[in-house]
């Protein structure tokens, strides 16, 4: 009966064109990271990529606009360390800290990606 309640709620909004643009402009004003540290990517120097990224979010300001996330293991070992950042599924592999601190300047800061880092996962 719950279940069927929220359905309806779902079913009762409008679908107007006006909230895609309004459901976009949310998500792509929010990104959410996930960062490795298992136990592969913390031989890699997880813990220390992860002390300069929470000092450059900081630094940056970005507070409210970026939630990040630990793992335990993204599958990616030997890559390490290892991030993928939502909502557009950006994976990233060996950070170091210029790459750090390039991915909040130009991939949160400004939408760019930064090619160096790219990684495709396998599965
Ligand atoms: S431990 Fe980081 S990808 Fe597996």
């Amino acid at each position: 009966m719950a279940l069927k309640g929220a359905w309806d709620a779902i079913e009762a909004q409008p679908k107007a064109a006006d909230n895609v643009d309004i459901f976009w402009r949310c998500v792509s004003s929010y990104f959410h990271l996930f960062v490795c540290t298992g136990p592969t990517c913390s031989q890699e120097g997880a813990e220390e990529t992860l002390h300069l990224l929470q000092k450059n979010l900081k630094d940056k300001k970005t507070q409210g606009r970026v939630r990040v996330t630990l793992c335990r293991c993204l599958g990616q070992c030997g890559n390490g360390p290892n991030m993928v950042i939502y909502p557009e599924g950006t994976w990233y592999a060996h950070l170091d800290e210029a790459g750090i601190e390039q991915i909040v300047r130009e991939h949160l800061g400004e939408g760019k990606i930064v090619a160096r880092l790219l990684h495709d996962p396998v599965d």
